[in-house]
């Protein structure tokens, strides 16, 4: 199995973390958001007000369907595509999957100034983005915790994972 796929919920950390995995595996680097923006042709915020969510949410559901294809990659995903549909399963069946977890006052220490870029959580001040992320946090790790691997912070360095999944690869 040579696909690794980073899941966890916005601002975890995953493009970070999973840019110095792809380099310390020696395999391509694949973000999800990215991937999706440039088959679009339009960023994130574009297409959700655009097309709206349903229609990324789509989107994210094929990027997923073409990982199957892929060997030595290294996938971060958006923080909401293991929450739809069946694509949790289909996470796992692509490849190891990993989940960055983080707590509440962490994520939104980390969010707080990120948030122009991310539509969910755009429009919202300090006080509002706290409520949303103590809601949504508990509902998507249910999903979140389906995966392969579930990494505490001080566990989500490239290092301890590269030995971690070393007998998956
Ligand atoms: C989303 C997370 C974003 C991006 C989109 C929706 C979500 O990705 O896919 O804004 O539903 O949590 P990041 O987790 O990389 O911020």
């Amino acid at each position: 199995m040579s696909v690794v796929i980073l899941i966890g919920f916005m601002g975890c950390g995953k493009t970070t973390l999973g840019r110095k995995l792809a380099r310390a595996l020696d395999y391509r680097f694949l973000d999800a958001d990215d991937a999706i923006e440039a088959a679009e042709g339009m960023s994130i915020p574009e297409i959700f007000a655009q097309k709206g969510e349903s229609h990324f949410r789509q989107l994210e559901h094929q990027f997923i369907t073409g990982l199957r294809d892929r060997q030595n990659v290294v996938v971060s995903t958006g923080g909401g595509m293991p929450c739809f549909g069946n694509n949790m399963d289909l996470l796992n069946e692509a490849g190891t999957t990993i989940y960055l977890k983080r707590s509440v006052p962490e994520l939104v220490h980390r969010l707080v100034h990120a948030r122009k870029q991310r539509p969910l959580i755009a429009g919202k001040n300090r006080k509002e983005l706290v409520d949303f992320i103590s809601e949504l946090l508990p509902v998507r790790e249910k999903y979140y915790l389906q995966a392969a691997f579930v990494l505490e912070r001080d566990a989500q360095t490239a290092e301890t994972i590269r030995e971690l999944i070393g007998g998956d690869l």
